[in-house]
C-alpha cells in the first residue's frame, strides 16, 4: 500500500472509530409454534469488540443474531443496549446479508450512498461514500456495477454500505460462507481490519471456526436445538496480532470444535434409541 492510501485510510480510521454498544441479552427464550429455539440465552456484547456465535447447524443462532439486532421479538427474556450512540449514526443496529443484496443497475457508490440519501446533505453522502470506500478498499470500483465485481468484492460493498451509516452494533450472519475458500481468507483478512478499524461492537455468526478465533473477542458456543450457551471463550489476543498458525488460537478452535462435535454424536445418539 502507497503513504499516500495509508494516509487517507488513517484518516477514514480517525473518522469511523466509534466507542460502540453493550448488548446485554438476558434469559432469552424463544420458539417457533411448538418448536423451542433458545433456551435462557444469557451473553454481554462488550463495546467495540466482536462477539462471535458458533454452534451446530440449526441451534438458533441467526433466531439470536435476529432478536439481538431487534428484528424478532423473543418469547422470554430481554435485549438491553447501553452506551452513547454518535449523532452521526444513521441506524444503530446495522445487518450485513450473506447475499449481499445490491442494486444491480445501481453503481458501487451509488449501491452505498442508497442507505445515505435523502437523510444526509449531498456532499455529506459524497464525504460518507468516499471515506467507507476508501476503508473497504473499494476506491477504485467506485463506478463499477454489482455484475462487474466477484464475490469477495461484492460482499466488501455489502459491509461497506453497512458502515456508512455509521452503526453502534455491525451483525453480520455468516457473510463469508458464499464465497470460495481462498476469497475467504483475503476478505476476513479485510474483515478484521475493518471491523478494528471501524471500532463496532459487531455481532458474527459463523460456522468456520478459523473465521471464530481471527475475530472474536468472545466465542459464544451454543448447544444444539434449542440453543443454550455452552461455552463463553474469551480470546484475549488483540485483532492485529493474530496469525493463521498461532498455536493458542489453533488450540482454542481445536477445542470449540469437541464441544461442536461431542455435541452433534450425542444427538446422533439419542436419534438411534429414540422410540420410533
Ligand atoms: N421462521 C421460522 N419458522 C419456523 N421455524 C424456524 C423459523 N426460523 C428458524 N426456524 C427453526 O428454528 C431452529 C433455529 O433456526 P436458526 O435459523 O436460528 O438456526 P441456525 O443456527 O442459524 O441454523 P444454520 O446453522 O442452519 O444457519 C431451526 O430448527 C429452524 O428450522
Ligand atoms: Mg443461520
Amino acid at each position: 500500500m502507497s503513504l499516500g492510501a495509508r494516509d487517507t485510510m488513517a484518516a477514514a480510521s480517525r473518522d469511523m472509530a466509534g466507542a460502540g454498544l453493550r448488548l446485554a441479552v438476558e434469559a432469552v427464550s424463544h420458539a417457533y409454534g411448538a418448536l423451542p429455539a433458545l433456551d435462557a440465552i444469557t451473553l454481554t456484547a462488550e463495546p467495540g469488540e466482536v462477539m462471535v456465535l458458533v454452534g451446530p447447524s440449526g441451534c438458533g443462532k441467526s433466531t439470536l443474531l435476529g432478536i439481538m439486532g431487534g428484528l424478532l421479538t423473543p418469547d422470554m427474556g430481554s435485549v438491553r443496549c447501553a452506551g452513547a450512540i454518535s449523532a452521526d449514526c444513521l441506524n444503530p443496529l446495522t445487518y450485513v446479508f450473506q447475499d449481499f443484496s445490491l442494486l444491480p443497475w445501481r453503481t458501487v457508490a451509488g449501491n452505498v450512498a442508497l442507505v445515505l440519501e435523502g437523510r444526509l446533505p449531498r456532499s455529506a453522502v459524497a464525504d460518507r461514500v468516499t471515506q467507507v470506500l476508501t476503508l473497504t478498499g473499494l476506491s477504485d470500483f467506485a463506478q463499477a456495477l454489482p455484475r462487474q465485481l466477484s464475490g469477495g468484492m461484492r460482499q466488501r460493498v455489502g459491509i461497506a454500505r453497512a458502515l456508512a451509516v455509521r452503526p453502534a452494533c455491525l451483525l453480520l450472519d455468516e457473510p463469508l460462507s458464499a464465497l470460495d475458500a481462498q476469497t475467504r481468507d483475503l476478505l476476513l483478512e479485510e474483515l478484521a481490519r475493518i471491523i478494528l478499524t471501524a471500532g463496532t461492537t459487531t455481532i458474527y455468526v459463523t460456522h468456520n471456526l478459523a473465521e471464530a478465533v481471527r475475530l472474536g473477542h468472545q466465542i459464544v458456543v451454543l448447544s444444539r436445538r434449542p440453543g443454550r450457551v455452552r461455552d463463553i471463550i474469551r480470546v484475549e489476543r488483540p485483532l492485529d496480532q493474530r496469525a493463521a498458525a498461532d498455536p493458542d488460537l489453533l488450540a482454542i478452535e481445536q477445542r470449540v470444535w469437541r464441544m461442536i462435535r461431542d455435541d452433534a454424536a450425542e444427538a446422533d445418539r439419542e436419534r438411534l434409541h429414540a422410540p420410533s
